[in-house]
């Protein structure tokens, strides 16, 4: 996720106002950032790696002619933070300038076509493509303007992108364009502007404009112009009044930042399903050449090393060993090898205890593989081949939309390594493939048709004193990850073990009234689950059930249940049937007065062991 801004002046310099919108967007990116204007037909351009701060300090952010400019702060996806890798990126000749944010899916052909064109590029990104395709376009046909020559260009683009393109060839012109990144257009008396989010500009004017999914803006000192992208017909769009504070736009309205994660999970799931096949590919070798595969992780990462364990095995038939990374020197530290592979899944890519983990491994000469939301964080720095999960900033301390995209990357290495592996027939592949690429909408239907239930739940049970957390097979590994919700916001003291245990001795804490959550899709667990069920039920448990919609069976056993959309194959189901526990967590703290961003003893990124 990245931030973008545009802005056209009456008056006055666009630097500085362009500086300022990008301190306001940095939630949404922060290792990379640039601007350029234009200024007398010349184009001027200041970017690098380094917070916006960091940069200013060494380019003065403020300090560039012209009325007219676009900016950009970057979270990386393609290309490590470096200068070449941050925003704007130009064509050949240095006429255009681009911003980009999201993600180009074909980016690897389109770059060989321009490069068998004679471009030349300069950057690792995804996004330079753009630039060269709008200068193609120009070169084709000298008659096109910069707006008809951006339609092009993204006319050739899949994927998700939020664009702001200037050029001296138009200087008084911000070409935008959207698809599935958000666009909004702010209006006031004095200037226009195009930003990735309305906080950007909302000290300037609450005027707006949202721009929809294949629409194009045209933004001039004369007023602004929306086309849509597949046969450039005009759209008219009535300007809207929003009446946020800064503080509730930044949280795009919603009360907190983890309920807006929490509800981001469709579009960050969208994005996995765009990683770079190359390092899934690389990183597929890797285990399948591997002797043995630990998983290492913390907190909610290892539960997403925990339901891995049950991809690989399911899918690829290859036995893995999630292990807690502060657990792995004494647990395993001697028999590593070098024909050991490690794993490392860290959201944060910095958590002391893993990275001590990969350190330890490395000096036994295994080989480290990192899955990581931050690259140019340590552990992309010391992985042989690490891929990013493309979550975008996580700000709510609480892990949640990057559990979800950590778990639909890992699906589709297990299935990746599957097929290389020869143990998944393309039928299969295709069927898995078919319903990972559902579970964005999935998602969305749970979150929307479900939350209310949750809510109900978290008031009805508000001063349980614990909580059970139970699943049977890769639902043991999501009982964990709702137990830590509940415990790490809600404060709530409560306990997560696969459900075959209780009569091994956690059953004897079930009273009358007792709160267990079973996590229950109809897989093949689902028949013993309902003994557990039971087994609970008999001691006076409060039944509360993630189950698959229409689950008769289970909801005749249950006091309270939420229903997940059918269909989802039992390796998936850890991405939905989480949803209701996160939304759990989180009203259980907001109806206890909890502030579920900042949760009390806890930090976003444990940087000591
Ligand atoms: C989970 O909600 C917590 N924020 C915490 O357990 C976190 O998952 C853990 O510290 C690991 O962080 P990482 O993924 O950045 O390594």
């Amino acid at each position: 996720m990245c931030g973008i801004f545009g802005c056209i002046l009456k008056e006055g310099n666009a630097a500085p106002v362009i500086h300022q919108a990008l301190k306001r967007l940095e939630y949404r990116g922060y290792d990379s950032v640039g601007e350029a204007t234009i200024h007398e037909g010349k184009l001027y351009i200041k970017k690098d790696s380094g917070k916006i701060d960091e940069v200013h300090k060494i380019h003065n952010l403020d300090d560039l002619p012209g009325k007219i400019g676009i900016g950009h702060t970057r979270w990386a996806t393609h290309g490590a933070p470096l200068q070449v890798n941050a925003h704007p990126h130009l064509d050949c000749a240095g006429q255009i300038a681009v911003v980009h944010n999201g993600i180009i899916e074909n980016f690897a052909e389109l770059r060989l076509e321009l490069e068998n064109k004679g471009h030349v590029f300069v950057s690792k990104t995804d996004t330079e493509v753009l630039a060269h395709l709008i200068e193609e376009a120009l070169k084709s046909n000298p008659f096109l303007n910069l707006a008809d020559a951006v339609l092009d260009a993204v006319r050739k683009v899949e994927g998700s992108y939020a664009i702001a393109v200037i050029s001296p060839k138009e200087p008084n012109k911000i070409i935008c364009a959207r698809n599935e990144s958000p666009l909004v257009l702010g209006l006031s008396d004095s200037a226009l502007y195009c930003a990735s989010d309305i906080p950007a500009f909302l000290p300037l004017t609450n005027k707006t404009v949202i721009i929809e999914d294949g629409e194009l803006a045209i933004l001039s000192s004369e007023g602004f112009e929306i086309r849509k992208i597949s046969d450039s017909s005009l759209v008219v769009r009535e300007p809207k009044i929003v009446d946020w504070t800064p503080e509730m736009a930044v949280k795009q309205g919603y009360p907190h930042f983890m309920l807006k994660e929490i509800h981001e999970q469709p579009a960050c799931l969208r994005n996995t399903l765009r990683l770079q096949e190359h390092y899934l590919d690389l990183m597929a070798t890797f285990l399948d050449r591997a002797k043995e595969v630990f998983l290492v992780a913390c907190g909610t990462s290892y539960h997403a090393c925990l339901a891995a364990s049950y991809m690989f095995s399911k899918l690829a038939y290859l036995a893995t060993y999630p292990v807690i990374a502060s657990e792995f020197m004494e647990q395993h530290g001697k028999s590593v090898n070098i024909d050991s592979t490690i794993l490392a899944v860290s959201q944060s890519g910095e958590t002391a205890d893993t990275i001590a983990a990969v350190n330890v491994a490395r000096q036994r000469a295994a080989t480290v593989l990192g899955l990581t939301n931050v690259i140019g964080s340590t552990l992309t720095r010391i992985s042989r081949v690490y891929i990013s999960q493309q979550s975008g900033p996580e700000i709510g301390v609480a892990a949640t939309k990057t559990f979800t995209s950590q778990l639909s990357v890992l699906a589709q290495l297990a299935l990746r390594l599957a097929k290389k592996r020869g143990k998944i027939s393309q039928d299969e592949m295709d069927f898995i493939e078919a319903k990972l690429k559902k579970l964005p909408d999935i998602v969305e239907t749970v979150i929307t048709t479900q939350e209310e239930k949750v809510k109900a739940i978290a008031k009805k049970y508000k001063d349980s004193k614990v909580f059970f957390f139970l699943g049977r097979g890769i639902s043991t590994a999501t009982a964990y990850e709702g137990r830590l919700k509940l415990m790490e916001i809600a404060y709530v003291p409560s306990i997560a073990f696969p459900a075959g245990e209780s009569k091994h001795g956690p059953i004897s804490l079930v009273e009358e009234g007792f709160p267990v959550v079973f996590v229950c899709p109809k897989d093949d667990t689902h028949k013993t689950a309902i003994g557990n069920i039971m087994e609970m039920k008999a001691r006076g448990a409060s039944i509360i059930a993630v189950i698959e919609e229409g689950d008769e069976e289970v909801k005749r056993l249950a006091d309270d249940y939420v229903e997940i959309p059918k269909g989802v194959p039992d390796v998936l189901s850890p991405i939905p049937f989480v949803i209701p526990l996160q939304l759990l967590a989180y009203h259980m703290a907001v109806e206890k007065g909890y502030d579920p961003d900042k949760p009390r003893n806890l930090a976003k990124s444990v940087t000591v062991k």
